[in-house]
């Protein structure tokens, strides 16, 4: 189970260099700023958020502990912050929002079939989602060798809930991942931008793009429908050697960031990793991991710590920088 929350693609060079690209950027901060009180609070797609500090959408969370993706909407209803579901959850979405406060948004795949695709939609509009999170990087499973060597299943008992009424909530049986069999034989691998087009028409939801690493992909996706983009390279998990988020986020928010707004996730560990993204143009990150460790170790409880952690150390981080709301910090923050 660690391998599969811990492991990458291939030589895991992105998964490393993610984490230490932020590590790199240095905080050029600001004295004498006269910082008292700092405000934190910001907004996702118009919703208030306490933090500019999300949970991304992650698979299967009854890995981490009993209670799952139950424990991490709880999490997020506690911390005051947008609470992304996977598609890949171990428990049925109803079941999760009914526990979700709002903003709470539903991460999709496209699958080969239509109409599985269509009713997952119908359903999260239904049990309150508020918006779709299109993952657009995995027309494939990249390769975790650590999950072909563990041949990574799930433990009898759990199961691709949300996909259970529809006939596709296990994962096959065979050599290697259970996983990249599945996504082989269920996602749609020649995902294009028509299927985001589709996607727009098709639900009253916004539509946010997730998996983008690139400023003309960023440019198009906007102008198919996205109302908000995640640079994202699926946690090191897709292709290996893609660059680190923290390397690309500029361009996109050059190239997108007035069309629409722009998140990212990927190796962000510290609260001050948080200022650094806001500082190149993120409106917020999300956080995978970190999230899942917390939830491995005290459940609930142990995720709630984990995202108020966060919260402490990019409060500390902007008093330290000079800058009382996340509208203070730009670019001037990481340049001499
Ligand atoms: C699922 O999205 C995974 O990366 O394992």
């Amino acid at each position: 189970m660690c391998d599969y929350y811990e492991g990458g693609a291939l030589d895991e060079i992105t998964l490393v260099e993610n984490t230490t690209g932020w590590e790199r950027l240095k905080l050029h901060y600001r004295i004498l700023a006269g910082v008292g009180t700092r405000d934190t609070s910001s907004t996702v797609l118009g919703q208030p958020v306490s933090m500019p500090i999300a949970v991304a959408p992650t698979a299967f969370h009854r890995l981490a502990c009993d209670e799952g993706e139950l424990a991490t909407a709880r999490a997020a209803k506690a911390a005051g912050t947008l609470f992304i579901l996977s598609a890949l959850s171990n428990t049925a979405m109803e079941a999760v929002f009914a526990e979700a406060a709002s903003p709470r948004w539903f991460q999709l795949y496209i699958y080969k079939d239509r109409e599985i695709t269509l009713e997952l939609v119908r359903r999260a509009e239904a049990a309150g989602a508020e918006a779709i999170v299109l993952t657009v990087d995995a027309p494939g499973l990249g390769t975790r060798e650590r999950d072909t060597r563990n041949r990574f299943r799930l433990p009898d008992g759990l199961a691709v809930e949300n996909l259970a009424p529809l006939g596709k909530g296990q994962l096959p049986e065979g050599q290697g991942s259970s996983l990249a069999a599945y996504v082989r034989e269920n996602f749609k691998a020649d995902i294009g931008f028509a299927d985001l087009d589709w996607l727009c028409g098709s639900t009253r939801l916004p539509v946010v793009v997730k998996g983008v690493c690139r400023g003309d992909d960023a440019c198009r996706a906007a102008e198919y429908g996205a109302k908000a983009l995640v640079v994202s390279n699926h946690g090191g998990r897709q292709l290996d050697t893609a660059p680190a988020t923290c390397e690309v986020l500029p361009h996109v928010v050059d190239a997108a960031g007035d069309l629409c707004e722009i998140y990212v996730d990927g190796g962000i560990r510290r609260g001050s990793d948080v200022l650094k993204a806001i500082a190149l143009g993120a409106r917020a990150v999300l956080i995978g991991r970190p999230v899942l460790w917390g939830l491995c170790v005290a459940g609930e409880p142990g995720a709630t710590d984990v995202l108020s952690i966060l919260r402490r150390e990019l409060d500390e981080a902007m008093l330290l920088c000079g800058c009382t709301r996340l509208s203070d910090v730009s670019r001037w923050l990481l340049a001499p």
